[in-house]
């Protein structure tokens, strides 16, 4: 038996498996809702002989997509890809995200951006009226951490933020190391005003080398409900 949470993540990811057809070229999410979408097309691939190329956004991902029996190809071998579904730790009414709870948002972004469409599968927890009570993840390189860290939280002082803490995210006493070799600082803000300018604006710093907010990239969000309900926001 699934928890209310856990069903209502993986009703969400079976509604969205439905929009995956024959031929298509797949960006494959990460996190926990994420993974239940590739075990769903897992079984589609096995059980109803679906054909499709998936690109992972994660060695996570991969790992598990292999496992499931799906064919993974990179995105440079795929060139483009016809549809993303990925997960979220955060989606307001504009269908603007927080990404990068799972330290994987770089990819997210690159292969969310290479695609069509990209559909979002979250559990109804993950929707907010103001983006910004889940902390913000920015990829920072590990050159000069410190110093892009400061930068940072300077930036903030004159942005519409309430919180201006950056802390880096820790894999035990070490610090947490992305799949492309680079640290987290997970900003704590509380609420975000002007996400678009906030993203701006922390791309603009050299040590940044790309922020969790992904603005007017998603099309559509699946939301499930704990109940087994599903609804779809687009
Ligand atoms: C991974 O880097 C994130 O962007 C995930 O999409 C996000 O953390 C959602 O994860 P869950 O589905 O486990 O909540």
């Amino acid at each position: 038996e699934l928890s209310p949470n856990d069903k209502a993540k993986f009703v969400a990811a079976k509604r969205a498996a439905d929009f995956v057809e024959d031929g298509m070229k797949v960006g494959l999410g990460t996190g926990s809702t994420a993974a239940w979408l590739v075990r769903r097309l897992g079984e589609m691939v096995r059980d109803d002989g679906l054909q499709i190329k998936g690109v992972p956004t994660s060695t996570r991902t991969a790992e598990l997509a292999r496992e499931v029996g799906i064919e993974v190809i990179t995105l440079d071998e795929a060139k483009w890809l016809d549809l993303t579904i990925d997960g979220a730790d955060e989606f307001d009414s504009d269908l603007n995200l927080i990404k990068g709870g799972g330290g994987a948002l770089l990819q997210e972004k690159i292969v969310a951006t290479a695609s069509d469409r990209m559909i979002v599968i979250a559990d109804i927890g993950k929707q907010v009226e103001t983006l910004g009570a889940f902390p913000l993840p920015v990829e920072v390189v590990p050159f000069g951490w410190q110093v892009t860290q400061r930068l940072i939280e300077e930036a903030l002082i004159s942005l519409d933020v309430l919180g201006r803490e950056a802390a880096l995210r820790m894999d035990g006493d070490a610090p947490f190391v992305t799949d492309e070799g680079n640290y987290i600082l997970d900003l704590h803000l509380n609420r975000i005003g002007d996400a678009r300018q906030l993203a701006m604006v922390l791309n603009q710093i050299a040590g940044v080398v790309e922020n969790g907010l992904f603005i007017d990239i998603c099309d559509t969000v699946v939301v499930g409900f704990g109940d087994g309900r599903v609804e779809l926001r687009d």
